[in-house]
């Protein structure tokens, strides 16, 4: 059997990765800004510009002051030097302004931006995703990282950074400014600023471990209120209403529990340093009214130092406090990016679909006209193409398949349908139809043994192409938010509208549909609510049949139809269907009593195959399956 055989598994693909580190999101997330440079260096002038222009504002109070006291000493006052001063300084402080305008106007415009390709990158990513990510990801989790972790991450650009930054240049001037005017006061200030560092390390290094488990918290949040709203009528049906709210409330106490921790920490960072520089300016007053007293230093110096210490703390407070949102926002862009390096849908296929027309001899050739007729374009080692005409013939051969790597679904399957044969799958809940479907389009690759179409490993067929060939109406109907008639074009995006109107006869929709209050006009809420299943699973065929594929695969697409109308469906696919392959899998004797090859699946075998006649003959599984149904018929 398959034991020791490799099997379609995770292949890793599934495990979350380990946070990066903040250096490397935050080049990432430069990278996303790189196409604004320019916009970038004004941001930087500006923010040099406001931060400086405080500086040296701040030192102008030593002139001033100095200029009051020689005033008082010398009991001479010049007014209009005294006014210059005081412009200057005005002036240096207007500048300020200016530059913070400039800098948080513009970051404003880069963050939008950023936020933007950063959305459409997400979303294209989403979109070349395989089944499989869907499959083993909560969608509500997969939401929050669209709606949460862009909002954190958007603040952080627009205000975060650039107040990092902006308070950076600030300290550094500041200290520089404060080492030209007191040397020795200066050693104060550092001492202080090691003390202070020291607990906001502390506090701030246990509050990054809480922003993450907040972010994920509310990813989980996201995921359960999504599968609520989802499966609220399941709810109702079962009176679940309690269980699902204490559910909740378990899951958004988690979150409770890692936002008040987080917070907690972002909270009383503020205070701390603020208290801080409460302390040191009280202590660097009382040591510079000393100096000041003694004449080591001059009152204007002093006054012009203590405002310094002012600015200096003032954005350190800043720093601890943006500290955390920015911890919170790297977490949440890492889970962005984390999202953004999934593994893409592979796909090594070089074979693509393509028209043809075909001569007298036989001989096929590309076209760029809608002839009706496909050919597989395949390219050749040497350089040269070949074309085979899309007939929908399917072959499988010895296929072993499973989702997890240690649990088989699909074991050593082998038939063949060819062109024009509708061939027909039953068997248990579980037995594997599905399954064998998803290896069809690709879904998921086929590690073991090989499925050709036309003679052509699927696998060397490009995806789109392969399931541009492939009419699919999946088990779970989906339709859009849109018509009815959007609806069905889905299948042929430039279908007219009397190609709609016939696949809709073909699927027997048409009648329904013109009951509708707008007929093929109306609006389909959210997956199609307003309409019944049937008459859902009937636009789903006509969706189907409006791209005339060289095959069809049907799943279960006739399950909730009545009888009647199942019957003129299959009067209307076998005019469709001629000459061209069809699967169909139905647990309705009705559906699959004229198939050309009936495959009864057994946990993942075919364990009887043959017509319909043959297989009742044989009184097997396929009898017993089947035979209370035809009893009833
Ligand atoms: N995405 C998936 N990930 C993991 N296991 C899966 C997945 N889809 C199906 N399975 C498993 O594979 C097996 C076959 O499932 P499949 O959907 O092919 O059954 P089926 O024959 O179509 O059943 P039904 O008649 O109920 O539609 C089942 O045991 C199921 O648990
Ligand atoms: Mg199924």
């Amino acid at each position: 059997m398959a034991n020791g055989r490799p099997v379609g598994g995770p292949r890793g693909m599934r495990g979350t990765r380990k946070p990066k580190n903040a250096g490397r999101t935050i080049a990432r997330l430069l990278g996303y800004m790189s196409g604004k440079k320019y916009m970038l260096v004004l941001v930087v002038i500006g923010i040099l510009l406001s931060s400086l222009a405080g500086v040296v504002g701040t030192y102008f109070l030593k002139p001033v002051i100095n200029s009051i006291e020689e005033g008082v000493a010398t009991g001479y006052f010049d007014v209009r030097a005294f006014i210059m001063k005081l412009a200057v300084m005005a002036g240096f402080y207007a500048l300020g302004v200016v530059g913070s305008y400039m800098y948080s106007r513009l970051m404003m415009n880069i963050s939008t931006e950023t936020m933007r390709r950063i959305r459409v990158d997400m979303f294209t990513k989403l979109q070349s995703l395989p089944i499989r990510y869907y499959d083993t990801h909560a969608h509500g989790e997969i939401m929050s990282r669209f709606t949460n972790d862009t909002d954190t991450l958007r603040e952080m650009l627009s205000q975060g950074i650039p107040q990092m930054f902006s308070s950076s240049v600030t300290i550094i001037g500041v200290f520089v400014l404060m080492c030209i005017l007191s040397p020795m006061l200066t050693t104060l200030i550092v001492a202080m600023v090691f003390v202070i560092t020291f607990v906001v390390k502390k506090i701030g290094g246990q509050s990054a471990k809480y922003f993450k488990r907040q972010q994920k918290a509310i990813g989980s949040v996201n995921g359960y209120i999504e599968e609520m709203i989802e499966g609220q009528k399941v709810v109702k049906v079962f009176c679940r209403e309690n269980e699902s709210k204490e559910k909740f409330a378990l899951i958004n106490e988690e979150l409770f529990d890692a936002a008040s921790n987080a917070n907690t920490f972002a909270s009383v960072l503020g205070p701390i340093t603020n208290n801080f520089s409460y302390i040191n300016y009280a202590l660097t007053a009382t040591i510079g009214a000393a100096l000041a007293v003694t004449g080591v230093l001059d009152i204007g110096t002093v006054a012009s130092f203590l405002q310094s210490t002012r600015s200096f703390f003032q954005p350190i407070t800043q720093i601890s406090q943006q500290f955390n949102s920015i911890i919170n926002a790297l977490a949440g862009a890492e889970r962005i990016f984390e999202l953004m390096d999934e593994e893409p849908e592979h796909d090594s296929g070089t074979v693509t679909l393509v028209y043809a027309t075909k001569d007298a001899r036989g001989t096929l050739s590309e076209t760029d006209a809608r002839t009706g007729v496909w050919a597989w374009k395949c390219p050749q080692d040497d350089g040269t193409v070949t074309y085979t005409e899309v007939r929908g013939d399917v072959r499988f051969e010895d296929v072993v398949f499973g989702y997890d790597e240690n649990k088989i679904v699909l074991d050593g399957i082998s038939l063949y349908a060819k062109p024009g044969q509708k061939i027909a799958f039953v068997g248990s809940t579980g037995a594997g139809k599905t399954t064998i479907t998803n290896l069809i389009n690709r879904f998921y690759d086929v590690p073991d043994g090989k499925i050709t179409y036309d003679g052509i490993n699927i696998n060397k067929i490009r995806k789109s192409d392969l399931r541009r060939s492939l009419g699919m109406v999946l088990q779970d109907t989906h339709l859009f938010t849109g018509t009815v008639a959007d609806n069905i074009r889905y299948g042929k995006l430039d279908a007219t509208d009397e190609e709609i109107i016939r696949a809709a006869k073909l699927a027997n929709a048409h009648s329904f549909i013109s009951h509708l209050p707008e007929g093929y006009d109306t609006v389909l809420t959210s997956d199609g609510v307003n309409l019944s299943q049937g008459q859902r699973q009937l636009i789903a065929i006509a969706r189907a049949a409006v791209a005339d594929p060289p095959v069809l695969i049907l799943d279960e697409a006739t399950s909730s139809i009545d009888t009647r109308t199942e019957a003129l469906i299959e009067k209307g696919m076998d005019t469709l269907m001629e000459g061209r392959t069809v699967f169909v899998i139905a647990h309705r004797l009705s559906t699959v009593k004229n198939s050309k090859a009936i495959m009864v699946l057994e946990h993942g075998k075919i364990i009887e195959r043959g017509t319909h006649d043959d297989l009742l003959e044989q009184r097997g599984k396929y009898y017993q399956l089947y035979t209370g149904m035809f009893e009833l018929e």
